[in-house]
């Protein structure tokens, strides 16, 4: 087990770059897999979510080229075979392969996709977008057959605008024979990101951003590059963090618009924060006022915001309101704030945070991969020292994290017990 020590209430300053996004690199990779040739990926992050992808490449035969930042995927020789419960349970994403070899092979055999615990997480509406392009799906216990003659374009309505579903339709509808839509989409900053690099591989699709997504189908795809957008939600969990702790503390290398509802946030409870361009600079603010957050799909307020966003909560002055809309377990850092001090009552997907409390150290656990960043952050404000156990988690998604940190001023450590 890996453990984060932190000893805590040290000011940020300097400057922190924001890495590739996790949510785009997790599809890109598989999306990859579409050319009969090499695709190239850069501003690829350090995170473990990555290197579980890695390994499913190896299993197809895929060739991977590592230098840092940059990930040459060469599908000459892929072999199409079972993706493993070892291996589709390492992350949520691993279900992009679903799309991506239904997409080349007409035929995807895997396990059902692992992930964070925060929530039941199904696949239906992926499931139901696969069968609107004419595949067939045989489930047995937890593996998935997936196969089709042909793939079909289709007009494919989606009961709720999921970015897995959305993602998972659009790479396996490119080579379909003819027009695929899909309504109800998911508009998320990293869909644009992985339609670029689709289009980039031949692909026609127009929309991808908005709620309706058109595509063409095309016979075939070839090598292609692309650059994977900033993490926004890195970027988010830092701007917080600074506004709890900076002393002129810089994020660069983001892009203001993507955290533009967690910005106005700030500014509704007087954060101390200056924009410029790609940066933004932060200084902890004295009088914080409190304010109420609800998470929505985007462009709303991001769920993977709302964990770290509660300990800006824990410090202002007075009564916040927080709802969780997207997923029904994602209150597993409460418990670890209100031991380090925190006053938080929580039920079901609502909780009310009294502020501001003074949080000391204390021994917590990252229940998953945002409740992990949400303790760091408390861990970075409270007095005294803070473990964090199962801090593998963290690391599924924020690259380089000890390091980022400690360069502006945190004394924060990882060690394997
Ligand atoms: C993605 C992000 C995750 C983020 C989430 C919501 C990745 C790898 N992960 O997850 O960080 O928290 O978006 O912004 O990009 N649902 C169904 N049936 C389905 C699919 C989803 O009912 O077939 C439900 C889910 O249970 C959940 C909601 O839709 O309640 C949102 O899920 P979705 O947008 O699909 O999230 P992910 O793509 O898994």
């Amino acid at each position: 087990m890996k453990r984060i020590i932190i000893e805590g209430n040290k000011r940020l300053s300097g400057k922190i770059k924001i890495g590739g996004a996790k949510n785009s690199v997790v599809a890109l990779i598989p999306a990859a897999i579409l050319a009969n040739d090499i695709v190239k990926i850069s501003n690829v992050p350090n995170i473990s979510d990555k290197d579980a992808l890695v390994e499913i490449l190896n299993l197809l035969n895929v060739k991977v080229e590592k230098q840092t930042g940059i990930i040459e995927i060469d599908s000459k020789n892929i072999k199409n075979c079972v993706i493993p419960e070892d291996l589709s349970s390492k992350l949520r994403a691993s279900y992009y392969f679903m799309g991506a070899l239904l997409a080349r092979f007409k035929k995807v055999e895997m396990y059902f996709p692992g992930g964070c615990n925060i929530g039941s997480r199904p696949i239906d509406l992926h499931l139901k977008g696969f069968e609107a392009l004419g595949a067939t799906i045989k489930k047995e216990d937890s593996k998935y057959l997936i196969e089709a003659k042909e793939l079909k374009g289709s007009d494919i309505f989606l009961d709720f605008a999921s970015v897995g579903a959305t993602i998972n339709i659009m790479i396996a509808a490119t080579m379909a024979k003819g027009i695929t839509k899909i309504k109800n989409a998911a508009r998320e900053a990293e869909i644009s990101n992985i339609a670029e690099l689709l289009n980039n591989m031949g692909a026609k699709i127009t929309g991808a951003g908005t709620d309706e997504i058109t595509i063409e189908g095309v016979k075939k795809m070839h090598s292609a590059e692309v650059k994977v957008i900033p993490d926004r939600i890195e970027a988010g969990t830092y701007i917080i963090m600074g506004a709890l702790l900076g002393d002129n503390l810089v994020v660069e290398g983001m892009i203001p618009e993507h955290n533009i509802v967690l910005l106005n946030k700030l500014q509704e409870m007087g954060v101390n924060f200056k924009l410029q361009n790609h940066k933004i600079i932060l200084n902890k603010s004295g009088n914080l006022r409190p304010t109420n957050v609800r998470t929505v799909v985007y462009p709303g307020f991001p769920t993977d915001l709302g964990q770290p966003i509660a300990v800006l909560l824990t410090q202002a002055n007075g009564i916040s309101l927080f709802e969780e809309t997207i997923w029904e377990n994602r209150m597993g850092h409460v418990k670890y704030l209100n031991m380090m001090g925190a006053n938080i009552v929580a039920e079901r997907q609502h909780a009310k945070i009294i502020g501001p409390t003074k949080l000391h150290g204390a021994e917590i656990t990252a229940t998953d991969l945002r409740a992990g960043a949400a303790l760091v952050t408390a861990g970075l404000i409270a007095e005294g020292t803070t473990i964090i156990n199962d801090a593998e988690h963290i690391l599924r998604g924020y690259e380089r994290i000890i390091s980022k940190l400690s360069s502006v001023g945190a004394n924060i450590k990882i060690v394997e017990i």
